[in-house]
């Protein structure tokens, strides 16, 4: 199952847990995967919990999180169609992704060399950054727990983000949207999600990441899929 993580939570006591969990579910993913994210595993576990939760309630970035429905039997007594809140703490995290945006086109300038967050204020409400007759949401740190992996997991999460980002244009009155995503061109795993979600390569660089390996120098490629949105 698939939810969308809340932005916000009326329960203090919750949002207390909420936090913690996605901080550890980022932290296992850069210390897994060391090699296919820009950033890592010791930069991020300097971050404050001010830092996490302002991820959390950004309004530039939409958390999806893939749950694991055969874990939890306490979470599986409780309901048969749990809220978004109840699934974040009941089930066990088996991955996860970040729509981050929208903003209008030309603002968001995709790089495997700076963090997607860098210009992702929190002080403004993603309806009114997003005004204009294209619509650019970008991709970001997309993981699947290891032990869960070629099961379409991947694809499954990215088809969720699309979806929402496809509605949100819509509700906008947006003509256009477009999705980026930076990957890395070794990554086939990641490379075979972006072709069969039609995404296409567009342009190809050598980022300076934050990643110990060959002086942080990665060849990555840069990959967008452009729809129409209908009326
Ligand atoms: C990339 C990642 C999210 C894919 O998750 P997943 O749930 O295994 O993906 P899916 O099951 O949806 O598979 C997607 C495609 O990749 C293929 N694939 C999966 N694992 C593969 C592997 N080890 N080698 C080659 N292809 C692989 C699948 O076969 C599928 O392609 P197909 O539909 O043509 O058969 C996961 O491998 C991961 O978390 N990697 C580490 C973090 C990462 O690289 N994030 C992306 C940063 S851009």
């Amino acid at each position: 199952m698939i939810f969308e993580m809340p932005k916000s939570c009326d329960d203090a006591r919750v949002w207390r847990i909420l936090v913690p969990i996605q901080k550890e579910f980022r932290l296992r993913s850069v210390q897994l995967a060391p090699n296919n994210f820009g950033s890592t595993y010791e930069h991020e576990l300097a971050f404050d919990d001010e830092m996490w939760a302002s991820r959390l309630r950004n309004p530039l970035a939409t958390t999806f999180v893939a749950v694991s429905a055969d874990c939890d039997t306490n979470a599986s007594r409780k309901s048969s169609s749990p809220s978004s809140l109840e699934s974040a703490l009941c089930w066990e995290w088996i991955g996860r992704l970040i729509l981050m945006g929208p903003k209008n086109e030309g603002s968001i300038h995709p790089t495997g060399s700076r963090s997607p967050w860098t210009g992702m204020a929190n002080s403004h409400e993603a309806e009114t950054e997003a005004s204009g007759k294209v619509l650019h949401f970008h991709v970001n740190g997309m993981f699947v727990d290891p032990s869960r992996r070629g099961a379409g997991i991947g694809i499954a999460l990215l088809a969720r983000a699309l979806t929402w980002g496809d509605a949100f244009a819509k509700r906008s009155g947006s003509d256009h949207v477009r999705y980026t995503m930076v990957v890395d061109q070794v990554n086939v795993p990641a490379v075979r999600i972006y072709e069969r979600a039609g995404f296409q390569t567009y342009a190809s660089e050598t980022a300076i990441t934050k990643r110990k390996e060959n002086g942080g120098k990665s060849e990555v490629i840069l990959t967008e899929r452009r729809d129409r949105v209908s009326v």
